[in-house]
């Protein structure tokens, strides 16, 4: 058998690897929010629809071209064109209108009482969480927690550019600006982990700036909540307690804030609770010793043009960081 030439075989292995891309975690195909149900069935009755229509639309000029060539009766071809080319788009189309229209009031809905206010940076995530309520919010970063079965409003700024929020599993897409606040809300309905993204440019390492975004069960998300909202645990160990010592002596609490510390900055990510996040770096690497290490020594490499700078710390000082900061569960 003569093997199919290779570009052929392109045209199948390059779609099926595209969609082997979409993965779980972070595809609108895979909904796990009431807003991502709602956009998906749309997508799928309309591609439903395009798919027809590409039948239709090529079935008719094959037939013409191949099947029966030559002159068509006069009031046939005028039925088609004016049926197909004026009346059916306009009933399509203006069905699609309404239904398109019909789903944009939900995601602009006030929240059930959570209000989540996150603030694109370059390039990482600013969360504060303010339950219903309260005075102060509990600080975090790079990280999203949602209560399954309710509706949570998000109140998004920017710092310096615009940038774009977006879970795929759980709604549609909100930009950020800087100077002016946009709201969307969110209505998880399947408890999981899922992967959110910046989809908007916004500098070098745009493509860098995700985030772990996990809809819980609402107990569970109070007391992930009211953990958060806890002062750092101190070191557990020797190491634990040099490794904050380097943390604070290599100014490292200039930009971050470890609370329960001296460290207080405002310019970086606040890391009191750094140990028990899913990623680090905004979604760069996993919090792991050697990720951290990496983190530490090669910030610029990981991230280019990160506004924190590469570390060059002796062996042991890196070490015990890093066993200090993964132990900030
Ligand atoms: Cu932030 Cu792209």
């Amino acid at each position: 058998m003569i093997p199919k030439p290779p570009r052929r075989r392109a045209c199948f292995v390059v779609p099926l690897l595209a969609v082997a891309g979409c993965g779980r975690e972070q595809s609108s195909l895979n909904p796990a929010g009431y807003d991502a149900l709602s956009i998906t069935q749309l997508f799928w009755v309309m591609f439903a629809g395009a798919v027809v229509l590409w039948f239709l639309v090529n079935g008719a000029f094959y037939y013409v071209s191949r099947i029966r060539p030559g002159r068509f009766d006069e009031r046939l071809a005028r039925g088609i064109l004016i049926g197909g080319g004026i009346v059916l788009p306009l009933v399509v189309l203006t069905a699609l209108l309404v239904w398109g229209l019909s789903l944009l009031p939900d995601p602009r809905r006030p929240g059930d009482g959570l209000v989540v206010r996150v603030t694109g940076e370059q390039w990482w995530w600013r969360v504060e969480y303010w339950p219903e309520g309260a005075d102060e919010p509990v600080i975090t970063a790079n990280e999203i927690r949602l209560p399954v079965g309710q509706r949570t409003e998000f109140r998004l700024l920017a710092d310096k550019v615009i940038h774009s929020f977006w879970i795929p599993a759980l709604g549609g897409k909100m930009d950020m600006f800087p100077g002016r606040e946009t709201m969307i809300s969110l209505l998880p309905e399947k408890a999981g982990t899922y992967r959110g993204q910046c989809a908007e440019f916004c500098g070098a390492s745009h493509a860098w700036m995700a985030f772990a975004a996990v809809a819980m069960d609402p107990a569970d998300f109070d007391a992930w909540l009211e953990a958060e909202a806890a002062d750092a645990v101190p070191p557990a160990d020797d190491a634990a307690q040099r490794g904050q010592e380097v943390f604070l002596s290599e100014g490292c609490g200039a930009c971050h804030t470890i609370r329960g510390t001296e460290a207080v900055g405002q310019v970086g990510p606040d890391l009191t609770h750094i140990g028990s996040r899913l990623t680090l770096g905004a979604g760069r690497s996993k919090v792991t010793l050697d990720d951290l290490s990496a983190w530490i020594t090669h910030t610029e490499a990981l991230k280019p043009e990160v506004r924190m700078p590469s570390y060059d710390l002796p062996e042991s000082d890196l070490a015990e960081l890093s066993h200090y900061l993964k132990g900030l569960k």
